[in-house]
């Protein structure tokens, strides 16, 4: 099996992030609250430390734990609502997936939100767009870091600079760009930044979270047990508490803090060049045939995004998995607005590579989609 669906959720996992899991299941965890032994691990601190210095978030106790990017989303976008009276203005973009895009339009629904959507041209939201789409009464925009479809990367630098200057809370989506971009937190002018522990970062579905800059301006929306302050019956407001509700998923934790450390021991630039490398090798294969066509030529993430002429994208997919062990994904991404925009809403052929994609299966799968190619019927 050639595995191209990482954008997805990435596989294989380190050997490491596998050894993570089975060692934080071998000894009762420590640092919840009130366990007594002093054996074992307080991965919750350790992990919140490692993403803190990777992702360049200051404090660390500003990162929270989520179940993954949706959760977290809609906790940010909840909370920021739940601390506005009057219905204000929001902007998204043509580019976001659903996890940003279905929050908003059910906000929008209720006439708790007015939601603006900027378009794309190519594959990015120019931040010229974004400054024309301000309006007096605009106090958020919601968008996504990296294209699931198009692997493009936005100009967040830009675009948060402007929003900045007229005052508006900037939350970002990085599903796509943590673990395999640099992000650092420290120098942009972001004020929430969302990330995923199963995709880029090798960790495993089921963890998750944000970093936060000002606490205050999100409300807490779920409440309960943190084994802090326990006899106060109001939820503590202090950070991470004032997010994090219930026991967490230690195991997952530690399997994302040793996904992390594995990217930075090998090199996060060295994995970015080889998935570059390779990402071009294989559109300069697909671009030989005119029958194919690829929606983004230069991707900024290991995405690709394609359809071939005279067959669906369900059957390239099934050929691709059934004739020759390729797996990808096919259909609409998560990301109706893009789809609208590049194909008709018919969906494509999505190829996302990993740390670990050999130079040999970018020939295989190169030549089994040109065969594919010359074989369908026109
Ligand atoms: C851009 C983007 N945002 C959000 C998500 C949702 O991520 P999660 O599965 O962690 O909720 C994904 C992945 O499916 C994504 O590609």
């Amino acid at each position: 099996m050639i595995y191209l669906n990482n954008a997805a959720t990435s596989w294989p996992k380190p050997p490491e992030v596998q050894a993570a899991i089975t060692k934080s299941l071998s000894l009762p965890v420590f640092g919840s609250g009130r366990t007594t032994g002093t054996e074992g691990e307080d991965y919750i601190t350790q992990t919140r430390e490692c993403l803190s210095s990777f992702l360049g978030a200051e404090p660390p106790e500003h990162i929270v734990f989520t179940h993954n990017a949706t959760d977290s989303l809609n906790i940010l976008i909840s909370g920021f609502l739940a601390g506005k009276k009057d219905e204000c203005h929001v902007l998204t973009t043509a580019l976001d997936h659903n996890s940003v895009l279905r929050p908003l339009f059910e906000y929008n629904e209720q006439g708790r939100i007015r939601l603006s959507i900027i378009p794309f041209k190519g594959s990015s939201v120019s931040p010229e767009a974004v400054e024309a789409s301000i309006r007096h009464d605009t106090r958020l925009m919601v968008m996504t870091h990296g294209s699931n479809v198009l692997g493009s990367v936005q100009d967040i630098r830009a675009i948060g600079t402007i929003l900045h200057d007229h005052g508006i809370c900037f939350m970002v989506d990085g599903a796509q760009t943590a673990g395999h971009i640099p992000v650092n937190l420290k120098n942009l002018p972001v004020d929430a930044y969302v990330f995923t522990g199963h995709k880029g970062l090798l960790g495993i579905p089921g963890t998750g979270g944000f970093f936060l800059r000002d606490p205050e301006s999100v409300s807490p929306v779920r409440f309960g047990g943190t084994g802090t302050d326990s006899f106060s019956l109001m939820h503590p407001r202090g950070m991470p508490e004032r997010f994090e509700i219930g026991t967490h998923n230690y195991p997952g934790l530690a399997a994302l803090a040793a996904g992390v450390k594995f990217i930075s021991d090998r090199g996060l630039h060295g994995i970015m060049e080889k998935a570059e490398r390779q990402t071009t090798f294989l559109i300069n294969e697909m671009k030989k045939d005119a029958n194919i066509t690829i929606y983004n030529n230069q991707p900024d993430l290991p995405i690709i995004a394609f359809n071939i002429k005279g067959l669906k994208n369900d059957d390239v997919g099934f050929i691709l998995a059934r004739a020759y062990g390729i797996i990808g994904r096919t259909g609409l991404h998560c990301a109706p607005l893009v789809h609208k925009a590049i194909d008709g809403g018919e969906g494509c052929v999505r190829l996302s590579l990993s740390w670990c994609t050999t130079d040999e299966e970018c020939r295989i799968v190169a030549d089994a989609i040109q065969e594919i190619a010359e074989n369908a019927n026109y």
